[in-house]
């Protein structure tokens, strides 16, 4: 979704590459428009906006034959949600004078009325976006005070917006000033020496500083070259000590791969190896997270629980789903977050709410579980982001620690994902008395040699035995495919076909594999491939027995398979291999086989892998 960056010091500097470069390591949280808005000598504000990628921008500023040192300017990736994504709508937006800016992330619900006072009032509107009220609303209070107080007109201005914002805002007449506010959608300052940033993500602050404030909704960050003052929308000041990011700057570059998801893909071993470091010690599982949730009493008469997430995520809770009703016998239902909100859940104090957010940020998730917050239940977050937003709604915090993931498309925060709820289970179950000590032992032994095992299907595909990319580029022509798979194979399948769909377009749908001849076995012929999730498991021969009806439509079977498995070459066209491990925790080697097929296909389909069409990485609007 939208990024923000912006900039205030007290020396004059290359403020546009500044801006141009905090944007680009924005880029991966998606865009179709970009811009920037810096003070020039003149003490006018210089805008340049542009349809398309940043790369366009770059090229509209350098045709500016002057440019300038400044000490103040903002930026904005725009990802459309009212209004085109053209030149005109492209933030930042200027006010009737063009002396005001503002760049805006989110969705101002009440935008058509206070358009309409506005324009009534006499202000003149150049964009269709729901953003552009803000600079208006703004410039309406910042000239009705004889002050010219910038900080007094964004308080005053969003008091009067319903809806989800995170902006910055810049004037001519405050060289020395940057505003930031929050209400839903991440903002975060970046505290430097003599300067100071603002930015939506954390990336886009590494290369300056470490040191940063995490804005809470409803706070507004008055940022000046000398310090940052926090307050809330009503003016009272918040005291804060800054966070100190632990990132190093490598984790966020692409290390030699060509994408950042071939990067992320590789480091999944790594990422798991960080989910279970200090949780696992001597066949016990240590949770010291849960404790407070714990001891609140809060799981004591917990009857069920309900996992709410969104696309790779919910198919992490789905995952979870199987595990937690096996190990502690309580009954999950998984729940897309977008369908929850609206479906007048019956969720109480009885009901653990488990929401699984890599981001922490997206907004039908947050929403979902401030409804089910408000109705008594416990929430436990899952989540890759420290201090992200739903961290403030939940009662425990298990965290991915997976490092920043920026191919937009979710693989290593996956893969931690379904391990942290791994561990969440089996706590659960321990807690339940259905774990004994030596069953624990078991299921974490096998938990910490997955990353090995991980490791040893990334180096078969990274070594000249591969048989993947050669795969992926004979289907790489393909328009549609099938993906199937039972009890843990089927939410495989299900993440399977969204990897594929997601990054190289091409369409493809997962099912159940017994519910395929229920209908869409209509959709096989000998153009549509099947991929079968067909590790072993207690469903193996079910799985075999669905694979057997597609191969008598002449569809091409690709079978995901457990090594050994010999009996599954005469039902399959083509066959990844994965290591042995309990059925449970299969979803975890079988899916990556799958990323690295979605991703060479995409490669060979010419791509952009990180960053596709349409997609945003937070997605921060309902
Ligand atoms: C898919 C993908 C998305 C996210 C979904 C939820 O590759 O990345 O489907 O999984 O938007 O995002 P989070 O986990 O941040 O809530």
């Amino acid at each position: 979704m939208c990024g923000i960056i912006g900039y205030v010091g007290s020396k004059e500097t290359d403020v546009t590459s500044i801006l141009l470069e905090g944007l680009s390591k924005l880029e991966y949280r998606g865009y179709d428009s970009a811009g920037i808005a810096v003070l020039g000598s003149e003490g006018n504000i210089k805008l340049h906006r542009r349809a398309g990628k940043i790369a366009n921008l770059v090229a509209t500023v350098e045709e500016d034959v002057t440019p300038e040192l400044s000490t103040l300017g903002i930026g904005h990736t725009r990802w459309a949600t009212h209004g085109r994504p053209n030149d005109i709508n492209a933030h930042p937006h200027p006010d009737c004078t063009g002396g005001l800016t503002v760049v805006h992330n989110g969705i101002i619900e009440n935008y058509a009325e206070l358009r309409i006072e506005l324009q009534q009032e006499g202000h003149s509107f150049q964009s269709d976006t729901d953003s552009e009220v803000l600079a208006h609303l703004i410039e309406r209070a910042y000239f009705g005070d004889a002050n010219h107080d910038l900080v007094l007109a964004v308080r005053t201005a969003l008091q009067r917006v319903t809806g989800s914002y995170s902006i910055g805002v810049v004037s001519n007449e405050h060289p020395d000033l940057l505003v930031g506010a929050r209400c839903a959608g991440p903002l975060i300052v970046g505290i430097g020496e003599g300067e100071q940033f603002l930015a939506s993500d954390i990336p886009a602050l590494l290369k300056h500083t470490r040191r940063v404030l995490i804005l809470e909704e409803g706070e507004v960050a008055v940022l000046r070259p000398e310090g940052v003052k926090l307050m809330t929308l009503y003016g009272t000041e918040i005291e804060r000590e800054p966070t100190t990011i632990d990132w190093d700057t490598e984790a966020a570059e692409k290390g030699g791969y060509p994408y950042f998801v071939i990067k992320e893909i590789n480091e999944q071993p790594d990422a798991l190896r960080r989910a279970l470091t200090g949780r696992i010690r001597d066949g016990k599982l240590r949770l010291p997270e849960m404790e407070r949730i714990e001891h609140s009493g809060l799981l004591k008469n917990i009857q069920r629980i309900i996992v709410v997430a969104c696309g790779t995520s919910f198919h992490a809770g789905m995952i979870a789903k199987y595990a937690i009703e096996k190990w502690a016998r309580i009954p999950v239902e998984t729940i897309t977050a977008a369908e929850f909100r609206y479906c007048d859940p019956i969720v109480g104090p009885d009901t653990l709410c488990i929401a699984v957010t890599q981001s922490g940020e997206t907004a039908d998730t947050l929403v979902g579980i401030r409804q089910a917050r408000e109705h008594g239940a416990p929430v436990i977050a899952v989540t890759n982001i420290v201090s992200s937003a739903i961290t403030r709604l939940a009662d425990a915090v298990l965290y991915l620690q997976a490092g920043p993931e920026i191919g937009v498309v979710a693989t290593k925060s996956f893969v931690s994902s379904v391990a942290v709820l791994y561990l969440l289970g089996l706590y659960l179950g321990e807690q339940r008395g259905r774990i004994t000590a030596e069953q624990m032992s078991e299921f974490t032994g096998a938990l910490e040699i997955l990353p090995e095992q991980i490791q040893r299907i990334l180096d078969h595909a990274n070594s000249e035995h591969d048989s993947i990319e050669p795969l992926a580029k004979r289907m790489a022509d393909t328009n549609s495919m099938i993906f199937i798979g039972r009890g843990v194979g089927y939410p495989t399948a299900l993440e399977g076909a969204l990897k594929l769909k997601e990054i190289s377009y091409i369409h493809a749908e997962g099912f159940p594999a017994g519910e395929l001849k229920h209908g869409s076995i209509a959709l096989l012929d000998e153009h549509t491939p099947l991929v079968a999730v067909a590790t072993a498991s207690h469903v193996y021969e079910k799985v075999v027995s669905n694979i057997q009806e597609v191969r008598a439509r002449d569809a091409h079977i690709i079978v995901v398979a457990t090594e050994g498995d010999e009996r599954i070459r005469q039902h399959a066209d083509d066959i990844l291999y994965v290591p042995a491990t309990m059925e449970v925790f299969s979803p975890l080697l079988a899916s990556v086989p799958l990323q690295l097929f979605a991703y060479h296909v995409a490669v060979a389909r010419g791509c952009n892998v990180d960053q596709p069409r349409n997609l945003a990485k937070s997605v921060t609007v309902e």
